[in-house]
């Protein structure tokens, strides 16, 4: 199966060939020698895509394949789609304008740090830096430069880190707090397939508002239950601007999760990927602090976050989870496989590759769950048709046109995690692309209606899976589940206030725009935004 470790406009596939000759012309080399493929794959990553010339259209890099036979390198070459460049910098094709560096061979080399070597260069709790100097170990991806060369900060993926978590060890991983497994498939507490509830997660990420609310009032109204009697229930990842609280906290009261999308929603994935501990604790914190102010939401039942653009934000993200008490994450995507994978704590190493999200997976020991986005498998006819890269959220699945298509890939997904290990189905909504088609909202409905049929299909938000993985109960047992029947189990009445205050507001942080917002609450002096998240006054920091 051809997969490739970079996020292609969500769409657009490569061309994968494998090129068998190992003599190569590279252009730039003195006289125009051939050079072997050996030599050009010396010391460089499997995964770095790098150009053999610079002349031509810019869009073919090869990358080194030292996995063929008899453990032969090769070079494989991938081509991005017509209008498209490879960009070498981001290792992605984009749109060609967008490429500023067709003239460049290939990224500017790092300086590693040398890890391995048969005898020890350094003393005990020391490592080498590329240069040969030794540093303390713990200065290895602290996130600052330490050796003179910085190659201390240079090799911090999950496999690289040497301060990374260790490997699952069942033996120290235990439920209730930690879960782990090998290969991530194995069902907690070793529960048979066929006495596992299917479990489908409903997630939607953005604004709530006067956009969706009546998509979500159709999906939940109320009439759909479980096979314990309780309301199907989804999660709502909010992000805070536009978003009405008076909604969110209906949401809420009718016992739908609310987490957290995120305070600015920043439009530039690098401020994802790329934050310090405080912007992640400004925008996730911040992010809480004003759902739970705007939509009175005192039971610290918001315990989760979502990265915009799923652009995870490394060890920084996720220390800063830790401090927060935060529970849970659910931006880390795993690849399409055989099996799918279940949620996992992170005490111990992932157990899959960091797959797109710019790489930025946390490579340490952190006292969070992760609840996995397992992807898709888009294929129309999966009996018939070749591999293709998974989607992660149901939206880039951007083959799917019609409700028929959009039918067959809910089923289809559905049966992939019902007749393997059960993992909880997630399904991954904007709302904008359900609204997109009156087809695509009934086909949805339509599919949650069938499943609830069957007897032992529940729709549960994220913080549901964790309670029934921190205590796996046999679908025989599970009508009776207290977990899941404590409170707001079949939710009547009516909302908390049925005209909210529209605030109209302003901030400094946002020059030149009146905001709306929406909340049950009495209206705050400012919009709030991420130096003053509780509207009050505005906090000039440091
Ligand atoms: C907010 O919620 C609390 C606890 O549910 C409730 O006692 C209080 O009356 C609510 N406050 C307002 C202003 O609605």
């Amino acid at each position: 199966m051809a997969r490739h470790p970079f996020l292609c406009l969500g769409v657009l596939l490569l061309a994968y060939t494998v090129i068998n000759a190992t003599r190569v012309k590279r252009q730039e080399e003195e006289g125009g020698d051939d050079v072997t493929a050996e030599q050009l794959c010396d010391g460089r990553p499997g995964d770095e895509y790098f150009r053999l010339t610079t002349d031509g259209d810019c869009r073919e890099v090869v990358r080194c394949d030292q996995g063929g036979e008899n453990s032969v390198t090769r070079l494989a070459t991938v081509r991005c789609p017509g209008g498209l460049a490879f960009d070498i910098d981001r290792q992605t094709c984009d749109w060609k304008p967008h490429v500023k560096n067709c003239d460049k061979i290939e990224k500017p080399r790092k300086v590693m740090p040398i890890l391995k070597t048969d005898e020890p260069i350094c003393s005990e709790g020391k490592l080498a830096c590329g240069s040969g100097d030794c540093m303390e170990k713990e200065l290895f991806c602290n996130g600052k430069p330490d050796c003179k060369d910085e190659s201390d900060e240079n090799a911090c993926t999950v496999e690289l880190d040497p301060n990374r978590a260790p490997d699952c060890d069942t033996n120290q991983c235990r439920l209730p707090d930690c879960f782990c497994s090998a290969d991530g498939t194995r069902i907690p507490g070793a529960i048979e397939p066929n006495q596992v509830p299917q479990m489908v997660t409903i997630t939607f990420n953005g604004a709530v508002n006067v956009d969706n609310i009546d998509l979500y009032e159709q999906i939940f109204n109320g009439n759909r239950h479980n096979p314990n009697g309780c309301q199907i229930r989804g999660t709502f990842f909010v992000s805070h601007k536009y978003t009405n609280y008076a909604a969110v906290q209906e949401l809420h009261r009718k016992g739908h999760e609310i987490s957290v999308f995120s305070l600015t929603h920043k439009d530039d994935p690098q401020y994802w990927t790329s934050g310090s501990y405080d912007d992640w604790l400004a925008e996730m914190a911040g992010g809480r602090l004003i759902i739970e102010r705007f939509a009175n939401i005192t039971d610290a039942s918001i315990i989760g976050v979502r990265a915009p653009y799923l652009r995870v934000g490394g060890n920084k993200q996720f220390e800063m989870m830790a401090d927060q008490y935060f529970v849970y994450d659910a931006s880390i995507t795993a690849p399409l496989g055989r099996v799918p994978i279940w949620p996992y704590t992170l005490y111990f190493r992932m157990p899959h590759k960091c797959n797109g999200n710019a790489h930025n997976c946390p490579s340490r020991s952190h006292p969070v769950w992760e609840m996995v986005m397992n992807e898709l498998d888009r294929r129309d006819d999966p009996t018939f048709d070749e591999s293709l890269p998974g989607c992660h959220v149901v939206d880039s699945c951007s083959n799917i046109q019609t409700g028929e298509q959009f039918a067959r890939l809910l089923r289809h997904n559905f049966n992939r995690h019902y007749t393997t290990n059960r993992a909880p189905l997630g399904l991954h909504f904007h709302a904008s692309w359900l609204k997109s088609k009156k087809e695509f909202r009934d086909e949805l409905i339509k599919f949650i209606e069938e499943m609830l049929e069957k007897n032992d299909v529940y729709f549960t938000s994220l913080i549901q899976v964790i309670q029934w993985m921190q205590n796996p109960t046999e679908l025989s047992q599970l009508r009776d589940f207290q977990e899941w029947k404590q409170d707001k189990c079949d939710v009547k009445g009516q909302p908390f206030c049925s005209l909210p205050n529209a605030c109209p507001l302003t901030t400094r942080e946002l020059p030149g725009e009146t905001l709306r917002l929406f909340t049950c609450m009495e209206c705050p002096n400012n919009y709030p935004w991420i130096l003053d998240p509780t509207g009050e006054g505005f906090n000039v920091r440091k």
